[in-house]
């Protein structure tokens, strides 16, 4: 059975088809609506922390595709607390036809796909946020009209964010940058874990300090908040950390002519990007967050579809 946990799992070729499919069914949905292709399926969506985008994509995404979705919000079920996690697997895969879990260890949603009896959506963990980077690649795509060849820019934290954008930028044949200040570069171990994808697709992959030298020359330029969720305990030294990560109008200057501004959102307007850049014509993050729906219906007709 196939799991959507991150892009590690799944080879170049089914990601690109992965992408054609929500094309298709964005398409499919503008003229008129969906095919009832999920009829009478059921998603449960586990959340272990707060969502917009990742609860209500999923939720009318099902709606779309004919089926609906069982929201277990943080005080329901006690993930691996009131019962353990493989219980949690084992009931849910009599009663859904899938699992959609956001949580904090990503060993979590791991261990819900080793036991679980249907497929396992990973909808944001600590380590990965594969969900996010189809809608951001989605995104792109509709933008530039292709994706080889494209350099992305990452400002920020090495974050699940970013890790999940380091494959995904090598699947679609995008050259990745990511200015991060010491201490918070993507871990070693998926850099290791993404290696063998970037020498296959040869993007070229760069870690650098200063957000001016990831920023010459790219197409995107792409942040994400300082302060993950489960993070707010180190705001103070975060923020100490990343003063002038922020994308602003002089960082796009350093950026192509047409470089376009992407944020998966929820941002912190004034941190990692200015008001300027949120609200500006360069800017494509509410189409980015719009895009999560049809992103997020292609992974479940994937995993959820006969
Ligand atoms: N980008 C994203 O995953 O948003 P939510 O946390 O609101 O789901
Ligand atoms: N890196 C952020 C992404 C939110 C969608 C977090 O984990 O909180």
């Amino acid at each position: 059975m196939r799991h959507f946990l991150s892009l590690d799992d799944w080879s170049t070729d089914e990601l690109r088809a992965l992408i054609d499919e929500a094309a298709a069914l964005k398409a499919e949905y503008l003229a008129g609506g969906n095919r009832p292709i999920l009829k009478g399926k059921v998603l449960a969506m586990i959340f272990q922390k707060p969502s917009l985008r990742t609860r209500v994509s999923f939720d009318v995404g099902m709606q779309h595709l004919g089926g609906s979705a069982v929201m277990l919000g943080q005080n329901e079920i006690g993930l691996g607390k009131r019962e353990a996690i493989s219980d949690i697997a084992r009931v849910l895969s009599g009663m859904v036809h899938g699992i959609m879990a956001r949580v904090f260890d990503h060993n979590h949603v791991v261990e819900l796909a080793k036991w679980s009896g249907v497929p396992v959506i990973n909808g944001l963990s600590d380590d990965h946020h594969p969900c996010q980077v189809m809608a951001d690649v989605l995104t792109i795509r509709e933008h530039f009209g292709r994706t080889d060849g494209l350099k992305l820019a990452y400002i920020g934290d090495g974050n699940n964010v970013a890790s999940s954008l380091l494959f995904m930028c090598a699947h679609f044949g995008i050259d990745f940058s990511i200015a991060s200040p010491p201490g918070y570069a993507i871990p070693q171990a998926v850099v290791d874990a993404a290696m063998p994808v970037i020498q296959r697709s040869e993007i070229e992959f760069t870690q650098v300090e200063r957000p001016e030298d990831a920023a010459t020359g790219a197409d995107v330029l792409y942040t994400d908040t300082w302060i993950s969720m489960g993070q707010e305990d180190e705001a103070g030294e975060r923020i100490a950390a990343f003063a002038g990560y922020q994308i602003n109008a002089a960082l796009l200057d350093q950026a192509k002519p047409d470089a376009v501004v992407m944020h998966d959102l929820p941002a912190y307007r004034g941190k990692e990007i200015t008001d300027e850049m949120m609200d500006g014509p360069r800017a494509v993050i509410f189409q980015q967050a719009h895009n999560r729906l049809h992103a997020q219906k292609a992974i479940l007709a994937r995993l959820l579809g006969s």
